[in-house]
């Protein structure tokens, strides 16, 4: 079926998306509303034919079969034995869940009620300022969400801490008052070499201002033991179990900081928005299902026409870090060469998610996307409504900037029309030289996702929506999207390396340029 996608993609190459548009019902019939949300994939070169091999493909995956295997608490983790749910921890009035003959939800709804009277301690206490300290999905849901959801944000003060760059924790230090601050150690495995490193100075920097770490620490973790070890008392430690990814974490524990900035309230509000977009994602036809969709453009435009990467331009500042967490959820999930079964992919995995909030966008690397010569598919994001009354014109040019964008990619402007818009400037040659550099060859597909306002529901929505397109898109490939064996070595090789930087180990087996790296740092530092 991947050499029929090819074919649908050699069919369409020299059409022009704007063309398809003379069907008066496109935009209608390649677009899906749910949730308060619209989906509009038409200024793509899907057709009917494209669509229904696309949707071939997703029935030859069984996608359905193992979409309701992973919310059966089915090891679909194949390569690491586990469960995948996370949808469990969003499963606020689902009933059971099982994993090996045990319901988990109990314990998971036990956990929840906790966080909340914790977080809820937190906020009406002496606390000012709360530090997540964690890195990958231990990090970037939270930083995400605490970033979105600021309008709901009237909890002690978030920052966070992930780099092992002594810069990060120095810099967020230097804010903080040792007195009313509480450090939230977030690690699924808590054995983290950033986090640990990180953990462990932020004790010192306590202990050095004369301030004791009693009930100064929360443990966020998989590892209960290893938080007792470090110090973090059991009623501080809030658990959770292996069948949750550190990607996908953000619904349970790992939320903690976004649960006590903006309330308990507003965080099952986030929790329900993800649980009504997987019952959405277990019932809905594939043909109208939204992360199916999602995923099934992914594919298109990835292992279908080739494109190497995709954009993630929100235009709703408050996404400023989607593209990033995007960035996880979706490389660190689908960027694998190897299927399941062991065998090489027969097709190109990824792709290379990037990008920033527009407009901000507009005025950096739109250039290449509207020029350039590598096509990258956009996927736009906004808000019908903004959260800021008093600033409606804002909102409102937000929002057309995104429309004219998807719009200007596709039709593009043709030699003559850059022409005539400098035919009063230049003539004869320069006048052709000068319009060549003027033309925009558009047919760049993008899609737009638009959703009502960015509330904590709808947060919930689009992570969700994200997280099951991920899965699709694995399925689809054949892939495991819930192991992540790729980040392995660099974590071997930089604790090898440690005691060469260091200089308590004397620098033997490199290779020429990893030596002569270590000999410039060693000459230049102190
Ligand atoms: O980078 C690899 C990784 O294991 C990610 O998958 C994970 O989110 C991150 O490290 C942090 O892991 P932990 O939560 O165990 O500290």
């Amino acid at each position: 079926m991947w050499i029929d996608l090819k074919n649908h993609a050699g069919r369409v190459a020299d059409r022009r998306i704007e063309d398809l548009f003379q069907d008066q019902s496109r935009a209608a019939n390649f677009s899906a509303t749910a949730l308060g949300m619209l989906f509009d994939f038409s200024k793509t070169q899907i057709d009917g034919e494209v669509m229904e091999t696309l949707i071939a493909l997703a029935k030859a995956s069984e996608v359905e079969t193992r979409r309701d295997a992973m919310f059966a608490g089915e090891k679909i983790n194949e390569t690491e034995g586990r469960a995948v749910l996370h949808t469990a921890l969003r499963n606020l009035d689902g009933g059971a869940v099982t994993v090996d003959g045990a319901d988990v939800m109990p314990e998971v709804l036990a956990t929840l009620d906790r966080m909340e009277i914790l977080a809820e301690d937190i906020r009406k206490g002496e606390i000012t300022d709360v530090v997540n300290i964690g890195i990958g999905g231990s990090d970037l849901g939270p930083v995400m969400g605490v970033l979105a959801l600021a309008p709901y944000h009237d909890g002690p003060r978030c920052h966070f801490v992930s780099n092992v760059d002594g810069a990060d924790i120095a810099d967020t230090l230097r804010g903080c008052d040792p007195q009313t601050t509480l450090f939230i150690v977030a690690s699924k495995t808590f054995t983290t070499i950033e986090t640990m490193t990180n953990a462990r100075t932020a004790k010192a920097w306590l202990a050095d201002k004369g301030v004791s770490s009693d009930g100064r620490f929360v443990a966020l973790s998989t590892n209960v033991p290893a938080a007792g070890a470090f110090g973090i008392p059991a009623d501080r430690v809030f658990g959770f179990e292996d069948w949750v990814g550190g990607r996908y974490s953000m619904w349970g524990p790992i939320g903690l900081s976004l649960m006590i900035a903006i309330g308990g309230d507003a965080f099952r509000a986030f929790l329900r928005g993800g649980q009504a977009m997987d019952r959405h994602f277990q019932q809905a036809n594939l043909s109208e299902n939204l992360p199916v969709l999602l995923a099934l453009v992914g594919i298109w435009h990835n292992q279908g026409m080739g494109y190497a990467s995709r954009a993630v331009l929100p235009y709703d500042n408050r996404l400023m870090r989607l593209p990033a967490y995007l960035q996880q959820l979706e490389m660190e999930s689908n960027g694998k060469g190897v299927a399941m079964d062991g065998t090489d992919l027969p097709v190109q995995s990824g792709p290379v998610v990037w990008g920033e909030p527009g407009t901000n966008g507009q005025h950096a690397f739109y250039q290449l996307i509207h020029q350039g010569t590598a096509v990258v598919p956009c996927e736009f994001l906004v808000a019908a409504e903004g959260h800021e009354d008093d600033l409606k014109h804002h909102h409102q040019l937000l929002v057309a900037n995104c429309l004219a964008q998807s719009e200007a990619l596709m039709r593009g402007r043709s030699l003559e029309d850059a022409r005539a818009k400098v035919a009063d400037k230049f003539e004869g040659d320069e006048l052709e030289r000068q319009a060549r550099h003027r033309v925009f060859p558009g047919n760049r597909p993008s899609t737009t996702l638009v959703y009502e306002k960015l509330d904590p529901e709808t947060l919930g929505k689009i992570i969700a929506l994200y997280e099951h397109r991920v899965f699709v898109e694995g399925v689809i490939l054949g892939i495991n999207s819930y192991d992540q064996w790729g980040v392995e070595l660099g974590k071997e090789l930089a604790t090898a390396l440690g005691p060469l930087v260091s200089g308590d180990a004397p620098v033997e087996d490199k290779d020429g340029s990893t030596v002569q790296l270590l000999s410039f740092v060693h000459r230049h530092s102190a």
